[in-house]
């Protein structure tokens, strides 16, 4: 189904994005990537045919070369994810320093490879414009202020894009996974409660891609509870947050 599909996946050197990428590869796509290490550093580690170029996506005008130059080697850009992204250990008060970090990478970093990525899909008429953003992003949870805004933002930006571009023949994606076991998470000394491997997160994000959805949440535990922590009374779930319901705190 994805055979002869242009796609550039930003951060696809480890956990889901990687996967991402060898999922696309085997169904016959042109895959492309890019990070912050030198490619010496990552190379081993790369899928055989992944295109790589360093960039950093909290730098635009790198991020927008990589994306140009994978796009004008094969011809053209159907599907954009933007997936790279940081988070943020657990403190009772947030390191800022961090926390500037946390929102340059997963806001600005989406921001930086949507822009280019949309200018090439407007000038072909099609494309998918995909982003991650998280279970954390749907209701504010403890430790989580600077990953979870990031990525309540990325939610927010995707869901007016995607009304924004509704006659332009570009898609937008908006997957939120709840945690999934990914280098990204292995040091996390908190409870993750309905933890997912990271294979079963990339089925969720390549099928939520293929099938063009809007806005895919899982796994559905995670989502439920969730959709209802977000409805309760805000007093009610500040309480609820704060003797730490979810075990989010529990190593403090
Ligand atoms: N794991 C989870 O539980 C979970 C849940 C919800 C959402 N997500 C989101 O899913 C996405 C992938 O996460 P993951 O768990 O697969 O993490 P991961 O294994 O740590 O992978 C993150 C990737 O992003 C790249 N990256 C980091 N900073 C970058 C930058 N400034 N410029 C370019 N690339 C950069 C990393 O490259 P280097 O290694 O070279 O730095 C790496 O390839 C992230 O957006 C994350 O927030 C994860």
């Amino acid at each position: 189904m994805s055979e002869g599909l242009r796609v550039f996946i930003t951060g696809a050197t480890s956990g889901m994005g990687l996967l991402l990428a060898q999922r696309y590869l085997d169904a016959g796509a042109a895959v492309g990537t890019c990070s912050v290490e030198d490619k010496a550093a990552v190379v081993d580690r790369l899928p055989e045919g992944l295109d790589y170029t360093q960039a950093d996506v909290t730098d635009a005008a790198a991020t927008r070369t990589a994306i140009e130059g994978f796009a004008k080697r094969v011809g053209g850009l159907d599907v954009l994810v933007a997936n790279a992204g940081i988070s943020m250990p657990k403190a009772a008060f947030p390191d800022f320093e961090r926390g500037r970090l946390v929102m340059n990478v997963n806001l600005m970093g989406t921001i930086n490879s949507f822009e280019p990525a949309m200018e090439i899909m407007r000038r072909q008429g099609s494309g998918q414009l995909v982003a991650l953003g998280s279970i954390s992003g749907i209701t504010g949870m403890p430790g989580m202020a600077f990953y979870g805004a990031s990525k309540a933002a990325v939610m927010h930006f995707c869901e007016s894009l995607a009304a924004d571009l509704k006659d332009s023949g570009i898609d937008v994606t908006v997957v939120a996974p709840g945690f999934v076991a990914t280098p990204l998470t292995a040091e996390n000394p908190h409870k993750m409660p309905f933890l997912i491997s990271s294979e079963q997160a990339v089925e969720r994000i390549y099928s939520a891609i293929v099938k063009r959805r809007t806005r895919v949440v899982f796994p559905w535990p995670m989502a439920l509870l969730a959709g209802v922590l977000y409805h309760l009374p805000r007093n009610l779930y500040i309480r609820l947050m704060r003797i730490d319901l979810l075990g989010l705190r529990s190593s403090e």
